[in-house]
């Protein structure tokens, strides 16, 4: 591979910058892949060597819908390798997408991000022709601080952007190639041009700002929208105690174009990789610099309750849950991923367990084997888990449990108690078939079931 002058030249006349990308977890590897479909000559690095055998063996560590067909697709612009070196030859625009996980103080821990940069000082071949494009979600500041340690370490000339991604597990193909906008925070305009041109392609508005400004749209978006789900939960709560049903509610709400219909489906709460993180982290972030930031503490309380509702909901029902069988329908954070990070069902299962009550789940794509789902009787089908159950409770709207043939979970169940976590089920049609159902914020004494 050529270095240097000639890389440079290479990729003027090739006008085409060469890609690569530090971290191949879940954003790493989305980015890498959507960008090789773009064209782009991508390298992705990992520390982990067993990934990295796997992915050059073809093989798709997350699941990801349209990932894999994607990745064989354009296999041939994509390489996969362990050495940084190998990967600054190879590239020109550096992605780092390492983990930012929750810290035990609620920051979020830096530690993969500034190993990056150390490694970077100790390994040859760092210089002017790389532009560092953080993708990883940081604190507002981090892109200053590295760009400092950059400075300190003789890499001044090492370029650095802000460039927060979006993505939603389960549709992160389509957000990536079709986003909304894509923001790009840099200290140097030049740095942030290119950058910008490598998504010019997809024809998105470009936002250009500073860096701390990018940083920020990033964590103001998330909590804005957990801000959505707390805010309908709580109208949902407060629809059982009047009589109104929240899903009529929020459509009338969302037809307000200031307000918009997404982010208005009431439920058990949310989860997943970020939103939980994130919302944490800016409220930290906000404290951490004197400012109570009172309404995200709120927002996190109120999702921590919600995932608990359900539990007096089958109280009411059953009485006491000691020795009753709980059939958990679903237990990924959402359908389309297998993803269990603060999912609500691990709560949801926590509780019922101390409780007292057995409980079986069922999920299309998490298995057993989760130290967290100790003690839950993970079975194969949907089926198994409802057959002779004391309730069932939807956690995860899978389209192959909504559309579960619902007249024969009903018979096989010992007593008919169906709460609907995700408001998927049409409650009339559910009381028809003789459920005792309760949604979220659809109480059934509202609904007028036809005879
Ligand atoms: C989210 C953001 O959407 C994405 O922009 C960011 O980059 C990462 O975090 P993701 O975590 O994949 O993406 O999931 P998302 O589809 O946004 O759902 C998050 C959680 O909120 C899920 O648990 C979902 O069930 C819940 N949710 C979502 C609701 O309870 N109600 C809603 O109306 C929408």
């Amino acid at each position: 591979m050529t270095e240097g002058a000639p890389a440079e030249a290479e990729r003027v006349a090739g006008g085409r910058e060469r890609v690569g990308v530090i971290g191949a977890g879940y954003v790493g590897l989305v980015t890498g892949v959507c960008l090789a479909s773009m064209g782009y000559q991508v390298t992705l690095r990992d520390i982990d060597a067993a990934k990295v055998a796997a992915l050059n063996d073809g093989q798709v560590p997350i699941y990801e819908p349209g990932l894999a067909e994607l990745m064989e697709e354009h296999r041939e612009r994509l390489t996969y390798t362990l050495s940084l070196e190998r990967l600054l030859e190879r590239s020109d625009i550096v992605f780092i997408a390492v983990d930012t996980p929750p810290s035990y103080s609620g920051d979020a821990d830096l530690s993969r991000v500034m190993s990056v940069v150390d490694e970077l000082e100790k390994v040859a071949g760092a210089d002017a022709r790389h532009v560092l494009v953080m993708k990883s979600t940081v604190p507002v500041g981090t892109g200053e601080r590295v760009r400092a340690e950059l400075d300190a370490r003789g890499l001044a000339d090492v370029g650095y952007c802000s460039n927060p991604e979006f993505l939603k597990e389960g549709a992160a193909i389509a957000d990536f190639l079709r986003p909304d906008r894509v923001v790009i925070g840099s200290f140097d305009d030049a740095q942030g041009d290119r950058v910008a041109a490598l998504y010019e392609p997809l024809g998105a508005p470009i936002i250009r700002t500073s860096v701390p400004s990018a940083e920020m749209v990033k964590y103001a978006s998330n909590a804005f929208l957990a801000t959505k789900i707390s805010f309908i939960n709580e109208i949902a709560n407060v629809c059982e105690e009047v009589g109104a049903d929240v899903d009529v509610v929020a459509a009338g709400m969302g037809l307000d174009s200031r307000i918009g219909r997404s982010f208005l489906r009431a439920g058990i709460g949310f989860g997943g990789s970020c939103f939980p993180k994130d919302v944490s982290a800016l409220k930290q972030l906000a404290g951490n610099s004197g400012y109570h930031f009172q309404l995200l503490t709120s927002v996190i309380e109120v999702n921590e309750l919600q995932k608990r509702r359900v539990i007096g909901k089958l109280k009411k029902h059953l009485g006491s849950l000691e020795g009753k069988r709980v059939a958990l329908l679903g237990l990924a954070f959402k359908p389309g991923t297998d993803d269990m990070r603060e999912a609500s069902s691990l709560v949801l299962a926590a509780r019922l367990l101390a409780e007292g009550a057995e409980v079986l789940a069922y999920d299309p794509v998490v298995d057993g084997g989760m130290d967290r789902l100790k003690g839950v009787a993970i079975r194969e089908s949907a089926e198994e888990v409802v057959e002779g159950a004391d309730a069932a409770v939807l956690v995860t709207e899978w389209d192959s449990i909504v559309g579960m043939d619902w007249a024969a979970v009903r018979e096989s169940m010992r007593s008919p108690v169906l709460i609907d976590g995700r408001n998927a089920l049409d409650p009339v049609e559910m009381m028809r078939l003789g459920y005792v159902f309760e949604g979220i914020g659809r109480l059934p004494a509202h609904v007028d079931v036809p005879s």
